[in-house]
Order: structure tokens, then sequence, then C-alpha cells
């Protein structure tokens, strides 16, 4: 989603407007504005583009020198006029990125006490809660915000306008981006900075708990606790179109990077560690249906459908269920065998894809339960099941899919865990200790990332070759399948994944001095073999790099370059494990310079069958 705000000399709707404009690459369900002016609080909203919005504002022209807007990724709520920001109650307006926990408790706890909602969101309980705030005396609207913040449990940026308060906008964050814009008697608010480049160059990013107080006059800033904070703004060089990608040359880095704050939000507020359980908003299960399931098939095509490799293991490990992983547009061709005790996932990271649209129908058609796990909130598969675990990964631009890959492999390990404790196959200990390792990845992950120069010399090496060959075994030969697709899509060169113990019914043919071999050699059951593996690799002259537990000496050892991860448990371990192979990827391609974003003849939504 995004965010921008302005208060100061200017009509300001039209600024705003154009604000989102550079803001929509990160959503584009619904989009809205909420001024202050002459009379009052006023709000207008559109689902849909934001071209949407500008008729609305032809129509119905608001004016007003003090505004916020918003562009809408849904979370919560599917994309409609109702469910788009900003969200209003008593003289107060909010816009809002990130996910309120423990919005049902509020919303039933302000019910209580008569407030009446017109939306489905969690959003708009912030609007319910400064309202009361100021109703109940709170003498600015710093302090009623503050009153708010600290019953919320979540992530956010929000901002806030008031009639009360005709010049001020008060904003707030924690885990979702916002800076801060200092113009000339004007101040701007932005979740990201192209939103008000054109006025202004000069920013303070705001940390974790703070708290902005803009007037036309100039901003202030406080820390968690209230306390006056003295941060000078930054200049920032970047171009209007640098900006959006934040300083990083292609949407494909940056979100290779945003992985790790990516998965924070997939497991925010669905694991629950005291009961070694996990809430699964939106796909609920019965432990009766659980038990009744007698067979699960995962139906996706391209990187979702490697997800659903890994996710194979995640499901016969912790809930001992039969799986079946098959590609949408085999299945939906074939006489599949389902009835009414299959439960049917798709993975989808668009929600769109025409064969695993298909295949859903399908299953359905003969009688099997469908849910799925998707990114994109309200898109067709969902609106075609029963139940959807979101993946919450954010707008993913580039064609070639990362941090949608690792949130579904959280989602799915979730979903696991889920099932193996309504099926009785896992104890609680046993799930708590599986939740905790989650809740690790992210740190970890920071790890793999900050070690992408590490990937360099092997990128040079691979951008020679013709052919890559890559290899894994267990929950790593997903991993080997999905770093040979990311190859081959972005740098063109041929690449195959292959499970390290098929070699040598194949493969092994291949090699010589001139063919690199990756292999996943991270410390797992059968990984004594897959070092074996290596070995026979080098005996035959080929070319071998490996990514291999932190502290292996001895997997290093039989590699020419070795990438590290730190050792998670092998169902988690996929998760880094694709790391350097993404960046892998992505460097042979940026070094023979292809169109990494929009890679030639692939489409970010195959709507075609
Ligand atoms: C396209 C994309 C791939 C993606 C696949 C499935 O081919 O280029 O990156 O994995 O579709 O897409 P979905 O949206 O269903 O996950």
């Amino acid at each position: 989603c995004g965010i921008v705000g302005y208060v100061g000399p200017r009509q300001c709707v039209d600024l705003v407007v154009s604000g989102l404009k550079k803001l929509e690459y990160r959503g584009y369900d619904s989009a809205g504005v909420a001024v202050v002016g002459a009379s009052g609080l006023e709000v207008a909203r559109s689902k849909g583009k934001l071209a949407n919005l500008v008729g609305v504002l032809k129509e119905r022209p608001l004016h007003g020198t003090t505004g916020i807007g918003h562009t809408r990724w849904a979370t919560h709520g599917r994309p409609s006029d109702e469910n788009a920001h900003p969200h209003r109650y008593g003289g107060v307006a909010v816009v809002h990125n990130g996910i309120i926990e423990n919005h049902l408790a509020l919303r039933s706890s302000l019910q209580g006490r008569g407030h009446q909602f017109a939306s489905e969101t969690d959003t708009e309980i912030f609007a319910h809660l400064i309202a009361e705030a100021l109703e109940d005396g709170k003498r600015n609207l710093v302090q009623a915000v503050r009153t708010a913040l600290s019953q919320i449990q979540g992530t956010y940026a929000v901002a806030v306008i008031s009639d009360r308060f005709p010049n001020e906008i008060v904003a707030a964050k924690n885990a979702s981006p916002l800076v801060v814009g200092f113009g000339q008697g004007e101040s701007f608010l932005a979740s990201d900075v192209p939103a008000i480049l054109e006025h202004t160059r000069d920013v303070v990013y705001l940390e974790e708990g703070e708290l902005a107080h803009l007037t036309a006059q100039g901003i202030s800033l406080e820390d968690r606790d209230g306390v006056p904070l003295d941060r000078p703004p930054r200049r920032i060089e970047w171009s209007a179109v640098a900006a959006e990608k934040e300083g990083h040359k292609h949407f494909m880095h940056k979100e290779i990077h945003e992985q790790p704050r990516a998965l924070v939000d997939t497991v925010r507020g669905r694991t629950l560690l005291e009961e070694g359980d996990v809430a699964l908003d939106g796909l609920e299960l019965s432990a009766d249906e659980a038990q009744r399931i007698s067979r699960l098939v995962i139906v996706a095509c391209g990187t979702s459908w490697h997800a659903g490799l890994c996710g194979r293991y995640m499901m016969e490990t912790l809930a001992r269920l039969p799986v079946e992983v098959e590609l949408a547009s085999e299945f939906r061709y074939r006489d599949p065998i389902v009835d009414e005790r299959t439960l049917c996932l798709a993975i989808s990271q668009s929600g769109e894809t025409a064969d695993t649209l298909a295949a859903v129908k399908e299953a359905k058609r003969r009688g099997a339960r469908a849910v799925s796990i998707c990114n994109v909130v309200g898109s067709a598969i969902p609106r075609e099941c029963s139940g959807t675990l979101y993946t919450r990964a954010g707008p993913e631009i580039g064609v070639a899919s990362t941090k949608a890959f690792t949130t579904q492999l959280a989602c799915l390990f979730l979903l696991a865990v889920k099932l193996g404790r309504l099926r009785g196959t896992l104890s609680m200990e046993a799930a708590r200790s599986h939740l905790s390792a989650l809740r690790q990845l992210p740190a970890w992950m920071e790890q793999v990332v900050r070690q992408e120069p590490a990937v360099l010399p092997v990128a040079k090496r691979c951008a020679q070759a013709r052919d890559v060959l890559f290899l894994g075994r267990g929950s790593q030969y997903p991993v080997a399948l999905e770093g040979a697709l990311k190859l081959k899509e972005i740098s063109y060169i041929h690449a195959e994944g292959y499970a390290a113990g098929e070699m040598k019914h194949g493969p092994i043919a291949l090699v010589d001095e001139n063919l690199p071999v990756i292999v996943l050699a991270t410390r797992e059951p059968a990984y004594e073999k897959t070092l074996g593996n290596m070995e026979e690799v080098r005996a035959r002259g080929g070319q071998v790099y490996a990514v291999v537990s932190e502290g292996d000496v001895h997997a290093a050892s039989l590699a020419q370059v070795a990438l590290t991860v730190p050792e998670a448990p092998p169902l988690l371990a996929p998760l880094l494990s694709i790391l350097p192979l993404q960046f892998l990827a992505y460097h042979v391609a940026d070094l023979k310079g292809t169109d990494v974003d929009q890679p030639r003849n692939l489409a970010k939504s195959v709507t075609v069958e």
C-alpha cells in the first residue's frame, strides 16, 4: 500500500493524488483521499485503479490544504469502495499500511461501547480509537493518537487528520515504512520517497515506534516514549526512477532484499508459541475436517509448484498426510483421482494463473474442498476457494518470483504445523520448537542477504557457461529446481535442477571442465551422500560450487567457492538456501545485461492456458 500526506498553504488534492500515482506500483485495489478544508473533513474513495478515484474527484471536487491519501493493496477485507482508505469516524480520518493483530478484540470492545463500523478493515479501528480519545478529553491530536496506538498490537504506518485540528497531520510508524519531507512553509509525508520527491528531497525516515507531528511550520518527531527527537533531514540524491526501487537497480534485487521483512509479515500473529498452535486467518479447518482428509493434492505452476514440492516434505513429516504435488496444467487434463476426502491446495502468487484456477475448479467438481495460498487478496483463485492463507509478501513486480516463494514456504509450514496438531501427529512441544525455528528465520535470512558479495565470483563463472547443473536432496531438491528456473528465466542460460541421487542416471554424462555444478550441501539426513556426489563431479574435472551450512569446513573444502547459510532444521532450510541462488541468477543476468525485471517472452501472471 502507499500513503501520502500534505499540510501547507496549497490546495492539496491534486498533489496528494499525483503522489499516489507514483506509488501505484505498490498496489491498486482501491484508492482514496481525505482533506480538511472550509467545509470540514471530506473523503473521496474508489475501488480499483487510481483513475477511478480521479473520476470521483472530477464529479465531486474536494478542497482543503491538509490532506492524506492512500492506495491500497488489500490485506484485510476484499477490495471494495467501503474497504478503501481513508477510514473516518467522528471527524477523524486515517490511512494505514500494515496489519492490526488484535483487531477482532478491539472491534468487539468498541462495538460494546456503541461504535458502529462501516467497513471490514482493521484500519477503521484506528479512527474509532482516536475519536474516542478526543471525546474522552485528550487535548491534542498527538495525545489522542498515542492513546490509540497504546491499545494496538501489530504493524503500522499510519497518518491521521481531524476536523478539530485542521492544520495538522499526525503520523506514526511500527514496522511499515514511513518518511516525512521538509518543505518551505509546508510539510509532506509518504510511505515511500517517490511520492514526494517532486516537492522535497530533504527527508527523515521514521524509526520503529516513532511519531511525527506535521504542520506548515515544520515537523516535530518523538520516540516511542514521547521524548522529542532532533534528527536532521537527509538529502535524497536518487532519481525519481531509482526511488521507486528504493535505490536498487532492479525490482528483483529489491525484492530479494525484502524477504526477511516479508517473512516477518507472513508469520506475524499466526504463531501461537505458548499453545504450540497456529492461527490460520482465512483458512479455518476443524479437527474433524483435518482428520477426515485422506490426501492433499497441491496444484500450482512455476515457482509456486516448487514451493508445493517443498510443502510435501513439510506435510508428510509434520501431518503424516499423503501428498501429491501436481503441475496444474497436467492435473486438469488428466482423469485425476479426487474425492470428498481430498483437500486441494492451490498455490499462486498472482491468484490469476489460468491453469491453476482451472485445476481448482476441476478438483471441486470432483468433490474436493479447495483452499489456497496466495499473495493477492481477492484475486480469482481465492475467490474460487473456501479458504485462503495470504502470503503478505507485498506486490511482487519482478517477473522472476522471489519473495512470493519464501513466503509461500512459510505459509506451507504454518499449515503443516496446524494440520499436524489437528491430526494429532505433532505434539505441543514439537510444534513449539518448529514454530520458534520459524520465528528465527528472518534473522537468519538477514545474515544470508548480507553475504550477497560472496556470490559474485560464482556469477562471473556461470555467466560464461552454456549450461549449469543444480543438485540437491530431500527438501533441497526443489530448491535445486527453483535455482535452475531462476537462472534460465532471467539470464537465458540453460540450467537444470536434479535430485542429487539421480546424477548417476544421466546428468553425470554432462560433467566436464566447462560445466558449473551448484550443489545444495547443507546438513540434512542424506547429506553425506551429497558430499559423495560432489566428489564424483570433482573426479571428472567438473567445477563445484556449493551452498553449505555455516561452520561445515568439510563440505566447503569440496567446493571451489562455498556460500554459507545458517543451519536451519531441514524442513525450513529451503528458505535460506534459495537466497544465494536468487542472488546468483540475478548477478549472472546483470552481468549479461538482460532485462532482469521483464525477461523476454515471460509474463508475471499467465492468464492464458
Ligand atoms: C509465471 C511467472 C512465474 C510464476 C508462475 C506461476 O510463469 O513468470 O514466476 O511462478 O507464473 O504464477 P502464480 O502467480 O500462479 O504463482
